[in-house]
């Protein structure tokens, strides 16, 4: 593979404590050195110009929906990781709501072998916590830990049972296993639409209360607790949860969080349209499990991911169907396409003054490897760094390039994005993955 070598950017690498102007070299797919002028020392190098850009790791998104086997109507493994790409993300944790579900051997390595053939960066497969996602018996942990699960997860629901989440948890410690459980309770959110608050009521559709997730994330912590498993919250979205989680990590449990770009900056609001007072209507484009909250419980979701109480940044990329999504509020599919809008809608939070941009790029890098310890699975020391011998994984961003967001033109097939048509600041120039480059834009070609 031809030596890469990026240069004159702004090396931003939380992992190492790195900020600074510098060149990235990259052989063989490795990152072989980063430092001033690196770059000026090989010769036969393929080379970027990144002076006045930022260079970080390749983003790693422990929360994304690529659909395949069974929706590939709504996103496949190739249309979801170029999306990834385009979106700076190297590696995607991909979620086992497929069908069949992710709940066993064959079904972990079909995802890996697909990847491995369509992929455009790497795929690292979570396993089901029940058999079929059902909630009713434990799906094979160690024969998923073997074919290559990274965590496990019934996401879209949550495992109800306390007695079984218990034991899903007291299993994992066995393995090491990150347990992810989307915390919504299924009797408090029955048939509900959207947040429980005055949108909801405004425009007549049944609510999904806070408490419905805050029950659910006390109750799997004090579960976790008597263990000493890992619970992963997924996609956090009230204040409620993050101070449960904040008290529990100062007792020492040992409890990560993921929150999403939308969960972080827009608010249940978005679900209503209205030209006027008479003509207020639904938009399903905003429709999502949990769902989109209040202003106050953004402000405690960006502070808590400012502060470390919550890891990361996770996309929850869902991807469907136009089919899917334009009908009836009660029948729309739940979910945001949100790769390729990732960064730019989370940098909102760096332009308002809520995080600098190391800390959001430590929370999209860094942070996730760190909540799951990618970085201890086979060849993947390094992964979220620079650090010499690390997977050359690194993305060119500029932090104040305003784009119009237009779903017709995303990779992904998923154009079910409540941002169409407004302007993100803050964009993903190219995308190296493995030391080859998998997207790029005019900004910065190679030469
Ligand atoms: O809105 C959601 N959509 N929340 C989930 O947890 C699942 C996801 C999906 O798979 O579409």
């Amino acid at each position: 593979m031809p030596t890469l070598a990026i240069h004159n950017g702004r090396v931003i690498d939380p992992a190492l404590g790195r900020d600074g102007i510098a060149d990235v070299v990259i052989v063989d797919g490795r990152i072989s050195r980063v430092g001033p002028n690196e770059g000026d020392m090989v010769v036969e190098a393929e080379r970027i110009d990144a002076t006045g850009l930022i260079v970080s790791p390749g983003f790693v998104d422990l929360h994304t929906h690529l659909r395949e086997p069974g929706f590939e109507y709504k996103e496949t493994i190739a249309t979801g990781t170029l999306a990834a790409a385009r979106g700076g993300y190297t590696t995607v944790c991909a979620m086992p709501n497929t069908s069949p579900a992710l709940d066993s051997r064959s079904a972990i390595e079909s995802v890996l072998r697909e990847a491995e053939s369509t992929g455009r960066v790497r795929v690292l497969p979570i396993g089901c916590i029940t058999v079929g996602r059902k909630g009713q018996e434990l799906a094979p942990q160690g024969e998923l830990v073997e074919a290559g699960a990274v965590a496990i997860s019934d996401d879209g629901d949550a495992v109800a049972d306390p007695s079984l989440m218990r034991h899903a948890l007291a299993y994992s410690t066995r393995f090491g296993l990150p347990v992810a459980q989307h915390c919504e309770d299924p009797s408090l959110v029955r048939d509900g639409q959207m947040h429980e608050g005055w949108v909801a009521t405004r425009l007549g559709l049944r609510g999904r209360p806070a408490s419905a997730e805050e029950t659910m994330v006390a109750r799997d912590i004090a579960l976790a607790e008597l263990s000493g498993a890992h619970l992963h919250i997924c996609h956090i979205s009230t204040a409620g949860s993050v101070a449960l989680v904040a008290a529990a990590r100062a007792r020492g449990a040992r409890v990560t969080a993921e929150v999403t770009p939308h969960h972080l900056t827009l608010t249940h609001e978005e679900v209503a349209f209205a030209e006027d007072y008479r003509s207020i209507r639904y938009n399903t484009s905003a429709k999502v499990n949990p769902p989109l909250r209040e202003e106050a419980d953004l402000v405690a979701l960006g502070e808590a991911l400012r502060d470390g109480i919550i890891d990361a940044i996770a996309t929850d990329h869902a991807p469907h169907a136009t089919s899917d999504k334009e009908i009836e509020f009660n029948l729309a599919s739940p979910g945001l396409t949100m790769l390729e809008t990732a960064f730019g809608l989370s940098m909102r939070l760096v332009h308002d003054g809520v995080l600098t941009l190391p800390v959001l790029i430590e929370r999209m890098t860094a942070g996730p490897v760190r909540a799951w310890r990618l970085d201890e699975r086979p060849g993947l020391a390094g992964l979220g760094s620079l650090a010499p011998g690390a997977p050359a994984d690194v993305v060119i961003l500029d932090p104040n390039a305003e784009w119009p967001v237009e779903p017709e033109r995303f990779a992904s097939k998923g154009k079910n994005t409540p941002l169409g048509g407004r302007t993100l600041r803050g964009r993903v120039l190219a995308t190296v993955y493995g030391g080859q480059l998998v997207y790029e834009t005019e900004r910065v070609g190679a030469y």
